[in-house]
């Protein structure tokens, strides 16, 4: 294969072929036949009680709503309202937004949502939001801010604005590390040396950018908090800010990558003003993460004892700190491309290099074909790593392959309960935790291994994001974690934290269940090589004689951290449920948890409690179940994190609640749990869930490409409605500028540039 294999595009390539190509990409699938209309409405009307039925035959309505002519159909009125008027020689005065927005509330107000009658599902009935859509020039200060929702029913109208406006904003760059130069950080921690991009140490790790405030109007996160992990909630991230520093906005010549040129980019140079356009063409990173954690090797608790007592940069006093891996899988045939490179080089750069080596970006790179000799020829191996993964990341990157996992787990493992996808136990679809746990076992320098795809983005600065979340978990206690962990914590429905913990108390009291303290005990159970020479995972807080039990588990870092709720599996109707392999059959089914989503940390203890259950025990469950279950099996801390997740439209409170709370004792799990296949269609609106169809349209709107809206008739669809948003609207007079929103995660992100 030729060097350009790596990209897509050659640096030559311009984008003039966009919109042809754009053209395609607005039709929809042509899988199902259309319908009359009315015959579809007739039909559900007719099957009322049965959810299944209702939900099959709308998937079929909606498709074939897709496929029909939409000219007319669209709620023009709406969509002129928000087409804000933004008028630029009023600045310092009330603009057009302020009308604009009332005018949005009347709208709301003169028709009610949602139609309790209506036969669509939830995340379709309800109004979409317009708020994410503002730009940087309806940008104010936090304590001005009022999002367009949540907001109760009974609540008045937020929308009587003042926008004063004077210049488009600046950003500065944005800080998410501990301040190592402080004097209380040098007190109590090992010093940290700057961390380089190129060897000669010319190029120091650049900072992304913010802005301070928030854009008008944005909603607020539905389910979990900004404030509670301790995220910042005053900034936003535009696209320059966050990638800019990486190459985006900026050419090939440049040691850019040119997306981003073609978008709106008003002051965007501002990001490049201390540091200049950063030139990527020959950075290595695995040299530059090796170099970073080389010169600052004295600040980590070290896996070999003995050398580090004798060194004489061993200063007695300090607090040494624990390492990170952040593993990600790629596999043979993954269509690299420019924005995904940026991706992966704001993770390398923000947590390994600009935290002093704390954390360590790896790639495992899944090669399919098992007849490859990628260990017995380093030329092999090259080659793969030539025509699959840019130059840039080889030296961060191992290739593994599902043969090697039946070399490294030769059980035979007993049947399975179920296997709903009929594929093979060390096929990476059922075990993705197979490589992690052998990475894990591997490199034992680290104590905790995020597990993370390439299909996330994090938009924000990951250090916070990773750091907060651990911290958070470490401070959370293990009394009512589990049943915490099991339920959608929702801050503008369930009130404070502390609130949410009560609710959960009391609703775990009239559950008449024992709550989950400690390791599970179930028929025929086995144990662990350290659990038969008396060892367990509790803390000694946690033990009887401690001096106060609440605080079990405080300060305690967790060994599993989710980001979706950790469910009961049992009767939940989630299609993995049952996939649990190589117990013995004559006991029930053991008890089991799961988490949606595989991105996870996960501890080095879990993943060799995960090891242990695999080579030794022959137990094995489906990918996303083992994990957890493997943690409420022996005891370990296992903890949903809340983090901001955004809905894309103005779903009742309650509704929400109902939907993603609708299982057993008013959690996500057991029978009415939103993992149900008949009832995940409810994240479809959200923006991090595997089947969610509004992260990527977020996501690219925030990248600066017109996106369908999504906006018609019968609720619209994801690929239906008006092109918004993109060069022309952003740059036009009337227009609030670019997006910049503040940190989430999305996923899943299957395309960025219009031309993929
Ligand atoms: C919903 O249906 C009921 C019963 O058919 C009717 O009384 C009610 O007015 C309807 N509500 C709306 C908003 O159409
Ligand atoms: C939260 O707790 C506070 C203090 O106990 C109480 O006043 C408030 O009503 C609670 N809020 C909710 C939503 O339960």
């Amino acid at each position: 294969m030729e060097q350009s294999s790596f990209l897509p595009r050659s640096k030559s390539s311009s984008f003039s072929s966009t919109s042809s190509r754009r053209e395609e990409k607005l039709l929809l699938p042509l899988s199902a036949k259309p319908q009359p209309k009315f015959r579809v409405r007739a039909l559900l009307g007719h099957c009322l009680y049965r959810r299944v039925i209702i939900w099959s035959v709308t998937a079929i309505f909606l498709l074939s709503m897709g496929l029909m002519a939409s000219s007319g159909l669209h709620h023009d009125r709406i969509l002129e309202l928000v087409d804000f008027k933004y008028n630029k020689q009023d600045a310092g005065t009330a603009t057009d937004l302020e009308t604009v927005l009332l005018l949005i509330s009347q709208e709301m107000e003169e028709n009610p949502v949602p139609d309790e009658n209506s036969t669509l599902p939830n995340w379709i009935r309800y109004k979409h939001l317009d708020g994410y859509f503002n730009g940087l020039k309806a940008l104010v200060p936090l304590r001005d801010y009022t999002p367009e929702y949540p907001r109760a029913s009974h609540e008045e109208s937020p929308f009587t604005l003042t926008i004063s406006y004077s210049g488009l904003p600046t950003p500065t760059p944005y800080v998410a590390q501990p301040d190592y130069q402080s004097a209380e950080y040098i007190e109590q921690y090992h010093e940290v040396k700057t961390c380089y991009l190129d060897k000669e140490e010319a190029v120091p790790a650049p900072s992304l950018y913010a802005y301070n405030g928030i854009v008008q109007g944005q909603p607020e996160p539905v389910f979990g908090s900004h404030s509670l992990l301790g995220l910042r909630d005053d900034v936003c991230f535009d696209r320059f800010g966050r990638y800019g520093p990486y190459g985006l906005g900026y050419s090939y010549e440049d040691g850019g990558v040119e997306v981003g040129m073609d978008t709106e980019q008003e002051g965007s140079k501002e990001v490049w003003s201390k540091t200049g356009k950063i030139n990527y063409d020959l950075v290595d990173w695995g040299d530059a993460q090796d170099r970073c954690y080389q010169s600052n090797k004295q600040r980590f608790v070290s896996k070999d004892g003995q050398e580090s007592a004798k060194d004489p940069a061993n200063k007695p006093g300090l607090k040494k700190i624990s390492r990170t891996a952040v593993v990600i899988r790629i596999y043979v045939g993954f269509q690299w491309t420019e924005h995904a490179v940026l991706n992966f080089r704001a993770m390398i750069s923000e947590l390994a290099l600009r935290s002093g080596g704390e954390y360590e970006v790896h790639f495992l790179l899944h090669v399919r074909d098992n007849n490859l000799p990628i260990w017995a020829d380093g030329e092999i191996a090259q080659q793969v790593l030539d025509e699959n993964v840019p130059p840039e990341f080889h030296t961060i990157c191992a290739l593994w392959s599902e043969n090697q996992m039946r070399l490294f787990y030769p059980v035979r493992f007993g049947t399975s309960f179920k296997n709903p996808s009929n594929r093979d136990i060390h096929g990476v679809y059922r075990s993705a935790h197979f490589p992690l746990q052998h990475f894990a076992m591997t490199h034992p320098q680290y104590d905790h291994y995020w597990n993370w795809e390439m299909d996330m983005r994090w938009l924000g600065d990951y250090y916070e994001l990773f750091d907060r979340l651990g911290l958070w978990a470490k401070s959370q206690s293990r009394i009512g974690i589990w049943e915490r962990s099991a339920k959608y914590y929702i801050p503008h429905y369930h009130g404070s934290w502390d609130n949410f913990t009560e609710l959960v108390r009391g609703e775990t009291e009239a559950s008449g269940r024992s709550p989950v303290f400690g390791p599970a005990l179930f028929p025929g159970k086995s144990t662990l090589r350290a659990e038969e020479r008396g060892q367990n995972f509790m803390p000694a807080s946690c033990a009887y004689d401690s001096e106060d039990v609440s605080r079990c588990g405080v300060g305690e870092d967790a060994d599993l951290i989710t980001l979706n709720p950790i469910f009961d599996t049992e009767d939940s109707g989630w299609v993995f449920d049952r996939d649990v392999t190589g117990y013995d059959r004559p006991y029930p089914i053991p008890p089991r948890r799961s988490a949606i989503v595989t991105a996870s940390r996960l501890s080095r203890r879990l993943l060799e409690v995960m090891h242990e259950e695999t080579w030794r025990l022959h137990h094995n469950m489906f990918s996303e179940m083992f994990p957890a279950s493997m943690a409420l099996h022996h005891g370990l801390k296992a903890v949903y994190a809340p983090h901001p997740v955004y809905l894309d439209r103005e779903w009742d409170l309650e509704a929400v609640n109902e939907a993603f709370n609708g299982g057993r004792d008013h959690s996500s799990g057991g029978p009415g749990s939103p993992f149900d296949q008949h009832n995940e269609h409810n994240h479809k609106g959200t923006s991090w869930y595997y089947n969610s169809e509004f992260a990527g349209l977020l996501w690219r709107r925030w990248l600066g490409y017109p996106q369908m809206d999504g906006r018609g008739e019968d609720g619209g669809r994801n690929g239906k409605g008006t092109l918004r948003g993109g060069r022309e609207e952003e740059e036009s007079e009337e227009g609030t500028g670019r997006l910049c929103l503040r940190s989430m995660l999305v996923h899943p992100i299957k395309r960025e540039h219009p031309d993929e």
